[in-house]
Parts: C-alpha cells; sequence; structure tokens
C-alpha cells in the first residue's frame, strides 16, 4: 500500500510533474469543448490535460471515461487533472470524489466554489489540489483551506473569470502563497507563457488556445465565430450564468440574454443539460488562425517559448559598469 501523504507533499509532487512537463502548461477544462479525446491529446503531447467532470453526463460515465483515458495514456496518465465543480449545486461531489480516489488521479482543478469540503477527502486519497479563484480574498481562503495551488483567473480569460490585472495578482498571492500557480487569462502563445513565469506563476493555464483545435467538441459555427475574433469581439457579461462570464459578441448579437439571469445564481443544469449553450472564448482568440491538431498548437507554443526565450536573453541588459564623469578620479 502507498504511504500515506504527508503535509505538503502535494506540492512536492506537482513541482515533480510540471518539471517532467515539455512545457509548464495546462490545457485548461472546459465546458461541453473538453472530452477525453483532448485530454488525451494534451497529455501525449508532454503538457497537462484537464476535463470538467461534468462533461461526463453521470459519474458512471466519468468512471469510464477515466478507464479509457488512464490506460490509454499509460505513464501520461500523471498529467491529467480533472475539474471539479465545487458549488452547492452539484449533487455529485461526493460521488465524482470517490471516482477520483478509485482512479488515483494525481491532482483535481475546483472551479465555482470554496474547496473547502473537498481537500481533505482528495488529500486523504493522495490527490493533490488546485482551486481556481478570482479575487485575493478567494485566494487566502483557499490558502488556509489546504491547497496545493491556486489558478489564477484573469481578466480576459475564457469561461467564468476575474478582473484583476495578471502582474498584480501573481505578485500578491505570491506574497503569501508559496504553492503552486498557475495562470489563466488570454495567455495564447510561447511568449505569454514564458512572461507567465517571469511574473512568479508555475503554469500557465490556457483554454481558449484549444477551442478551435480538431479535438475540440466545438462545432463549425462556434469554432469559425472564435476563427473570426479578435480582443474587441469579447464581451464580458453576468447575463448568462448569473456570474461574470466572457462570451463572444457574435453569439449575444444573435440571442437575447435573459434579464432575470443576474439574479438567478449559478445553475449547474445548464452545465450538463444538452440543450444551446452561449459561446464563450477569452482575450487570447487572437491568437487562432486556423483549426490545428493539438500536438501542433503545443509545438508552435514550445517553438515560440524557445524563441522568447532566446529574443529574451539577447535583449536583456548586464549591470552597466559604473559611469565615470572624468579621468581625474
Ligand atoms: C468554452 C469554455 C468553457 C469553460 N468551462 C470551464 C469549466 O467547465 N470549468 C472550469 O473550471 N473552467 C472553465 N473554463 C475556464 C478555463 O478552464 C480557463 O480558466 C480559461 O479558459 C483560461 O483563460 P483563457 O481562455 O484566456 O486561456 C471554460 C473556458 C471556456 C473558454
Amino acid at each position: 500500500m502507498a504511504s500515506p501523504p504527508t503535509a505538503g507533499s502535494g506540492v512536492a509532487r506537482l513541482h515533480t510533474l510540471i518539471a517532467e512537463l515539455r512545457l509548464p502548461v495546462v490545457a485548461a477544462p472546459m465546458t461541453r469543448i473538453s472530452g477525453p479525446e483532448l485530454v488525451a491529446a494534451a497529455c501525449a503531447a508532454g503538457i497537462i490535460g484537464s476535463m470538467p467532470a461534468h462533461n461526463a453526463s453521470t459519474t458512471a460515465e466519468l468512471d469510464s471515461m477515466l478507464t479509457g483515458l488512464l490506460s490509454g495514456l499509460g505513464d501520461a496518465g500523471r498529467l491529467l487533472m480533472p475539474n471539479l465543480v465545487v458549488h452547492r449545486a452539484n449533487s455529485r461531489i461526493d460521488a465524482d470524489l470517490e471516482c477520483f480516489a478509485d482512479h488515483q488521479v494525481s491532482a483535481v482543478i475546483t472551479s465555482v466554489g470554496a474547496p473547502d469540503s473537498v481537500v481533505r477527502s482528495l488529500h486523504r486519497a493522495g490527490i493533490a489540489v488546485l482551486a481556481d479563484v478570482a479575487s485575493v480574498a478567494h485566494a487566502e481562503r483557499a490558502v488556509r483551506a489546504g491547497v496545493d495551488g491556486l489558478v489564477l483567473l484573469t481578466a480576459g480569460a475564457g469561461g467564468q473569470t476575474g478582473a484583476a490585472n495578471p502582474f498584480a495578482f501573481v505578485r500578491e498571492v505570491r506574497l503569501r502563497f508559496d504553492g503552486v500557480i498557475a495562470l489563466a487569462g488570454g495567455i495564447g502563445d510561447g511568449r505569454s507563457i514564458l512572461a507567465a513565469q517571469v511574473a512568479g506563476a508555475d503554469l500557465a493555464y490556457l483554454g481558449t488556445r484549444f477551442l478551435a483545435t480538431d479535438k475540440s467538441r466545438a462545432d463549425e459555427r462556434y469554432r469559425q465565430a472564435v476563427l473570426e475574433a479578435g480582443l474587441d469581439d469579447v464581451r464580458l457579461t453576468s447575463r448568462i450564468s448569473g456570474i461574470p462570464s466572457s462570451i463572444l459578441q457574435s453569439w449575444l448579437d444573435q440571442h437575447e440574454p435573459d434579464p432575470a439571469i443576474t439574479t438567478a445564481g449559478f445553475d449547474f443544469g445548464s452545465l450538463t443539460d444538452a440543450g444551446p449553450f452561449a459561446w464563450s472564448a477569452g482575450h487570447a482568440v487572437s491568437a487562432i488562425r486556423q483549426t490545428d491538431s493539438v500536438a501542433d498548437v503545443v509545438a508552435a507554443l514550445d517553438a515560440e517559448y524557445r524563441s522568447a526565450v532566446d529574443d529574451t536573453l539577447a535583449r536583456w541588459r548586464p549591470t552597466p559598469t559604473p559611469h565615470t564623469t572624468s579621468g581625474k578620479e
């Protein structure tokens, strides 16, 4: 039997895993977009892959998805980190937690709510916990709950997002947290991945960049809208889910959001039913020019990252020698 996890071991395990990645990148979970095929392609390409548990319509379906994924991925299976919505409206939390424990996934990413109620049981199962947060107050609460990592949602991130500036958010969280930090929001190229690291993050968290890949579940119209959009075509609105979200203007042009939604609160059912849903995308849409395979996107990010490192080093200015005004000294 594996030895019981020790305090802080989740952070150490995450750092070990990050050091083995081809790139410090998470293919972030996306409702209705990321299924096992996108996760498998991401992990096979050497980055972390995530999908929301609710993209499986039942825990039994989740169980069979994880069985298939983990047996197909072999060693790369440790790069799989499912996402769990921890809002009280999710009635599947306990069953999904048990499923994660059965499959011994390396980590779970929580969202839409405070992770307090799930950290203990995940740690008991030897599973690390990352929680997504959109404010310093929420980050502090998650740290008090004992999470191993934080996903900082910043302005322009796809899905439900925050409004914080990424530099300021990482700086302030780093002052009080030495666990793993993933930065989310607008990261669509290798240069931005390097910038996230320079700012103090361990991982770049990319959703939008994978929206138009071959393994995305977005239909043709949604995919085309993503390809055509630029930063100015992304709107921040609470009128879809009750939580501020990044939605494409082209979708808002065709649909009248329900004015009651702002006060309706979060509706977990809307994530899992098969009905129409709003086209979400973040500011990183401007980085997408065509439908590519996940492997090609990761290869492009890798090449951009490496050339950004070289370019940055070439522009690095070593400390100048002390200035002397005359030859009199
Ligand atoms: C279409 C879409 C659906 C999303 N669904 C989820 C979700 O179910 N759970 C979650 O934690 N985050 C979700 N997100 C947010 C992403 O996981 C991630 O935080 C975000 O995409 C990162 O910012 P970026 O889009 O600028 O890369 C979603 C994002 C998009 C674009």
